[in-house]
């Protein structure tokens, strides 16, 4: 079965192929609008929505073409509805619609933070030994930072997440103070990786906040940094470097301490991070025996939206949905804990 996957919940437009007979991706897509939001400092979903308009059709083309397939030969299509940017998931949504409208095939959704928590699993399709479950894993991205127990696939607990900002939105507001252009995440693992020292990582103690179990806060580092940036001149860049160095520290330490603690209390020994923010250098470096997919599949993608939708088709759950079905914009945590991803 050849099964059109789409992408559209934030601010890339995505579109991957999976064949399931042959267990392959056959293409991987990804149209980011980051130049778009460059000169806004952020994401502004109005402009995301549009941007879709013009990048889906692009994205969706190409894949098509990269798999050298006509959409009349996709058995099957499948669209992440939920949660994300509402205008820019009803654009993704509608269009995977018509696509199975026009074709006379199916069509089903799927929950974006369900496709990121299993994206591991991606490097099966190169041979590769997944992750032994049960896993801790969490999704650390810029709209989402979220713990949970996965025991096997479709079956998890949502443990507990971030009481405000997600982590990677930490990073961009700790890169607009300190004037690095959007998104300030990647800037800022480049620049302390290749220019800070120790010494740099340590000069600020921002906060880490002490929040209960499998729970995060970034308010309050937010706010240190604010008040720290207004004490300094931004001109002086050893300065800016190591407010950048120790506002990542303090960001990722709070990560790393809160899933070794959710690992301890469950007592589960296999520990995943998917999410924008696990493509992190010195994440990475801190947590060498975590899990985690390669950079392309941490950011959004539609390949680990195909994936997804290749599992629940070989295990008989890739329902055909009604052509009423619309787009939701936000976490269902009952789905997430009490479902445990079943349909
Ligand atoms: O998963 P993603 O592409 O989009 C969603 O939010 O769903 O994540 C984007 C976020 C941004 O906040 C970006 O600054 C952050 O991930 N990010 C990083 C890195 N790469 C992306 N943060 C820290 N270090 C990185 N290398
Ligand atoms: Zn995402």
């Amino acid at each position: 079965m050849k099964i059109l996957a789409v992408d559209t919940s934030c601010d890339e437009s995505c579109a991957a192929i999976i064949d399931t007979a042959q267990w392959k991706l056959l293409s991987d897509v990804v149209h980011s609008h980051v130049d778009s939001m460059k000169k806004f400092g952020g994401i502004v979903p109005e402009i995301a929505s549009r941007e879709h308009l013009k990048g889906l059709p692009l994205a969706v083309h190409e894949a098509l073409e990269i798999a050298q397939l006509k959409a009349s030969e996709i058995d099957h299509y499948v669209v992440t509805n939920r949660p994300g940017l509402i205008g820019a998931l009803l654009v993704g949504l509608s269009f995977t619609k018509s696509l199975a409208f026009a074709t006379e095939k199916p069509f089903s959704t799927l929950n974006h933070i369900e496709a990121h928590l299993f994206s591991p699993l991606l490097a099966t399709l190169n041979g590769q030994e997944p992750p032994p479950f049960p896993w801790i894993a969490c999704v650390v991205s810029g709209g989402h930072t979220e713990i949970f127990h996965v025991h096997s696939l479709f079956q998890y607990t949502w443990l507990g997440g971030t009481l405000d900002d997600a982590a990677g939105e930490a990073f961009d507001k700790v890169g607009k103070l300190l004037q690095l252009s959007y998104p300030a995440g990647p800037k800022i693992d480049k620049w302390v990786r290749e220019s800070a020292t120790e010494e740099h990582r340590k000069r600020y103690k921002f906060p880490r906040a002490k929040t209960e179990a499998h729970t995060l806060s970034f308010s309050g580092l937010k706010t240190a940094v604010a008040l720290q940036v207004k004490k300094t001149d931004l001109s002086n860049l050893d300065e800016v470097l190591a407010i950048a160095a120790s506002a990542q520290e303090a960001i990722l330490d709070a990560v790393v301490e809160k899933l070794i603690q959710s690992q301890k209390s469950l007592g589960v020994p296999t520990l995943v991070l998917t999410g924008g923010v696990a493509c992190n250098s010195r994440l990475r470096q801190k947590l060498p025996q975590a899990h985690f997919p390669i950079p392309k599949h941490c950011t959004d993608n539609a390949a680990m939206v195909a994936l997804l939708a290749g599992y629940y088709a070989k295990h008989d759950k890739l329902i055909p949905e009604p052509w009423n079905t619309t787009a939701y914009p936000s976490l269902d945590l009952a789905e997430l804990s009490t479902l445990s991803g079943q349909k």
